[in-house]
């Protein structure tokens, strides 16, 4: 594996002081689980080119469309058209990405976008390299749908989306004693209850054979490190009451919101519901703690650190396509008269953060620290693109890490106190610059940028 560890910041051991679970996970079981366990757990080795799924495996008939699920799985429905599984094959920044991957390189890309983002397209031959859009079957553009993951029948590779399907009659889920119905069959598969089911696409390796999405293998070293939760106990919290419509009452029906870190960008069912959870998530997902002095003296300088904890993912923060995310520090501190002494962290005309991406002011905001992942081709040379990454080099924090930033500030003679330091962690899905380079400006302002945390300290001075 490539990967290049970041020498901006330096990572301390793991605290295990800070965990806490947030409020919604607290059904949740936290278990010390043994290294042994996940002695079985290794990467696969890597292929010479990840396969591809082959077009002819299935017709697009032999699945059911979400929409005929709906009178039996009302809930089940309801939740999952507002997921990102259902935006996987809608959104316009995966069709601008795509289609501009394809023609960088020729076509070469082939079915290596689409087998994870609408398997049911890939494995029925409807997605050729430049395949168009308007021309798919509908069930097609349902992405990631009911039938896909319900037809999984077994996980070959935990990457790539090398997973086994048996389309039909039958419907595969963790029920071991599911009532009978009038349209399908039952069949209960252990895999349903596992991460394993939501790794086999939760972690990417490129046509380049770079790993450029991890989740999976971030959620083993979380494993490893004492985490003992399935993506599911996060992603699919429960609720009492029936599966399917006239069914038997249970204890535990699972929630398909699969809420994670993306709202969509375009008119979509239940895009605010989707957006307010996934504003709650991040806003549980880190700690940030400040470390100054209780005053500083006129004319010297202030040296203070930020500690930026991941307390409660089940794998690294951010995780998955993380060249996209950024999660950063803003800073600013203010003398008591409200004068601003310094401030890292902000935004451009453009809304780009003044790093080298910025147009308008690069590389003017020296001390920015940005928690994401930089992709960068066989020359070394930085790449927007994943599928055009050879090497990878990650700022992203691990599970019960933390990482510093350390900051100076010149206290000029004339400061009057206290000063007051006002720290931020935010989040954003996609950069502005990012957007524009896809000729999807106008989405920029549709991207919230989300506080997940906030400090505030004061410090006094004297002469
Ligand atoms: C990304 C994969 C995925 C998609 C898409 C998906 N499901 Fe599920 N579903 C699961 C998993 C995994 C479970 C079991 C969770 C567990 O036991 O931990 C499940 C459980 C269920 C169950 C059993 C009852 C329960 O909630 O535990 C039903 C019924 C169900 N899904 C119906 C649907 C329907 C209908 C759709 C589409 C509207 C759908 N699912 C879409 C993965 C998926
Ligand atoms: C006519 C009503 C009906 C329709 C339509 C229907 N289901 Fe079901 N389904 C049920 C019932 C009833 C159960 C059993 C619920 C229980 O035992 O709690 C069930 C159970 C399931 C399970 C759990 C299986 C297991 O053993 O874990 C899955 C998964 C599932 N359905 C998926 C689907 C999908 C996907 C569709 C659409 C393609 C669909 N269902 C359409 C009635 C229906
Ligand atoms: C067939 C491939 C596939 C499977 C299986 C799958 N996913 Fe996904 N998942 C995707 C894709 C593709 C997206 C991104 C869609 C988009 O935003 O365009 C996604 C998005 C998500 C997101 C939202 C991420 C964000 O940033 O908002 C979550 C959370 C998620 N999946 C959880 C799960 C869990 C939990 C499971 C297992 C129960 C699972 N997925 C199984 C393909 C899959
Ligand atoms: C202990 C709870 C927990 C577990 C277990 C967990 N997650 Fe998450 N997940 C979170 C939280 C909190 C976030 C939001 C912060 C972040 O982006 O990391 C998140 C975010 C995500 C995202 C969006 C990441 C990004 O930054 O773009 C994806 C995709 C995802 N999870 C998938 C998974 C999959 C797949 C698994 C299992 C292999 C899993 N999660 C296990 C809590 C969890
Ligand atoms: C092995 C499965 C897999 C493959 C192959 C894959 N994706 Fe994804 N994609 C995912 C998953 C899983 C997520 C959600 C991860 C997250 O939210 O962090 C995702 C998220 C995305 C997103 C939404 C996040 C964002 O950046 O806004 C876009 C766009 C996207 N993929 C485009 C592509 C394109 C273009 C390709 C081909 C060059 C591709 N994907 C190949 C699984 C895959």
């Amino acid at each position: 594996m490539t990967t290049r560890n970041s020498s901006t910041l330096h990572d301390l051991p793991r605290s295990r002081g800070h965990i806490q679970v947030a409020k919604s996970f607290r059904r949740c079981r936290w278990l010390l689980v043994g290294v042994l366990f996940f002695a079985g757990c290794k990467k696969d080795p890597v292929d010479p080119k990840p396969p591809e799924p082959t077009p002819s495996e299935f017709k697009v008939t032999d699945f059911t469309a979400p929409e005929q699920c709906a009178s039996c799985h009302p809930n089940h429905y309801q939740e999952w058209q507002s997921s990102m599984h259902a935006y996987a094959f809608v959104d316009p920044v995966f069709f601008a990405m795509h289609d501009r991957g394809q023609q960088l390189t020729g076509g070469e890309l082939g079915q290596f976008c689409t087998q994870c983002h609408s398997p049911i397209a890939s494995r029925s031959g409807e997605t050729p390299p430049f395949f168009d859009r308007n021309r798919l079957s509908p069930i097609s553009t349902r992405g990631v749908s009911c039938d896909v993951c319900h037809s999984i029948t077994k996980v070959n590779k935990l990457f790539n989306a090398q997973f086994a399907m048996s389309p039909g009659n039958t419907k595969f889920g963790s029920l071991d004693n599911p009532a009978p119905n009038a349209f399908h069959q039952s069949q209960f598969n252990a895999l349903f209850d596992r991460s394993e089911i939501c790794g086999t696409c939760h972690e990417v390796e490129n046509t380049l054979n770079t790993r450029v999405e991890e989740t999976y293998s971030e959620w083993v070293q979380a494993a490893v490190a004492g985490m003992s939760l399935q993506c599911q106990d996060c992603h699919m919290p429960t609720y009492a009451g029936e599966a399917a419509v006239g069914g038997p009452q249970r204890d535990k029906v699972h929630r398909h919101y699969f809420v994670g870190v993306d709202v969509p960008l375009v008119d979509f069912p239940g895009a605010d519901l989707q957006r307010q959870m996934s504003d709650s998530l991040l806003k549980n997902a880190a700690e940030i703690s400040v470390n100054a002095p209780a005053s500083v003296q006129t004319g010297d300088t202030l040296r203070f650190t930020v500690k930026v904890m991941n307390t409660r993912t089940g794998h690294h923060l951010p995780s998955g396509t993380a060249a996209e995310r950024q999660m950063w520090i803003a800073l600013e501190a203010r003398a008591a008269d409200g004068s601003l002494l310094y401030q890292t962290g902000q935004l451009d005309a453009n809304g780009d953060l003044m790093d080298g991406h910025s147009v308008l002011q690069p590389n003017a905001d020296r001390d920015l620290v940005v928690f994401r992942q930089k992709l960068f081709d066989e020359t070394g040379k930085e790449v927007l693109f994943f599928f055009q990454a050879k090497t990878v080099e990650n700022n992203l924090i691990p599970l019960f890490s933390l990482k510093t930033a350390s900051y100076k500030i010149a206290v000029p003679a004339a400061t009057v106190g206290p000063i007051s330091l006002d720290v931020q962690l935010r989040f954003r899905s996609l950069p502005p610059y990012f957007l524009r380079e896809l000729n999807l400006g106008e989405l920029v302002a549709k991207v919230p940028i989300v506080n997940m945390e906030e400090a505030k300290v004061q410090i006094g001075v004297t002469r």
